[in-house]
């Protein structure tokens, strides 16, 4: 597969088929993506990856959580920041319509769109998932290396005809995870990202997301 066909091809799956992936795999991901370039070769990331049991296990333990906390623990970062202004702000309601109508779910609807959000703890049903790490003394630069790290991963991964979807959604619950995976008081949870064969047929994987034009954000300097 060309580095071209990856891009073009890797969208944030949201409902994914329950074959396994095998753990080889997601080694010979990780092995791929580590070649990722960082600011002094710091390599700022460490990685959780749950399959079967495991994975079972920390979805049941949200699953627990949830109807009581449906907005989690807080997090240690801005997910957005918190006055977002234009034009980001209105990109960011304009996909989360456009990828709530491909399944029906009206603006008034909360409750659906709580239980479609709510999907992110299952994994939207994925049969591996991964959780991103990083120390806490990083600064902007080293965030920016972990999200081409990231990356990596979600290319190599259509390479082996898998999917994925980066989920930020999972900082909410960044204490039971914390606690849970046993992370060391140094590193500050990031994302989740879930892994494995998109459903074909889901409405929600049939959603091509927009792009600015060139225009809107690159100058041209010289001939
Ligand atoms: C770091 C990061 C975190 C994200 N977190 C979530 C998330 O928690 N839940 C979700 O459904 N999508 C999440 N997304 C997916 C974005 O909404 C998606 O990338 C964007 O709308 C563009 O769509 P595309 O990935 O299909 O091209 C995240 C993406 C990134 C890069």
């Amino acid at each position: 597969m060309k580095v071209s066909e990856a891009l073009d091809s890797r969208l944030s799956v949201r409902e994914f088929l329950p074959d396994p992936v095998p753990v080889d795999t997601i080694k010979a991901i990780l092995e791929g993506a580590k070649r990722a370039p960082s600011g002094g070769n710091l390599q700022p990331w460490t990685v959780y990856v749950a399959t079967g049991a495991a994975l079972d296990e920390i979805k049941a333990l949200i699953r627990a959580k949830l109807p009581e906390n449906p907005k989690g623990e807080g997090t240690e970062y801005h997910i957005y920041p918190p006055d977002l202004t234009e034009p980001y702000r209105t990109r960011r309601y304009r996909v989360g319509e456009q990828l709530y109508d491909t399944i029906g779910i009206t603006r008034d609807n909360k409750f659906g769109r709580l239980m479609q959000f709510a999907r992110n703890f299952e994994f939207f049903g994925a049969p591996a998932a991964l959780f991103f790490a990083i120390d806490r003394q990083m600064q902007q630069g080293q965030w920016a290396d972990l999200g081409m790290f990231m990356q990596s991963i979600m290319l190599l991964a259509r390479e082996h005809g898998l999917d994925t979807c980066a989920q930020e959604a999972w900082a909410i619950w960044h204490k039971t995870l914390g606690e849970h995976l046993k992370m060391p008081d140094n590193l500050m949870l990031f994302a989740g990202m879930a892994l494995g064969r998109r459903d074909p047929a889901h409405p929600l994987n049939n959603f091509r997301s927009e792009r600015a034009p060139l225009e809107d954000f690159v100058t041209f300097l010289g001939d």
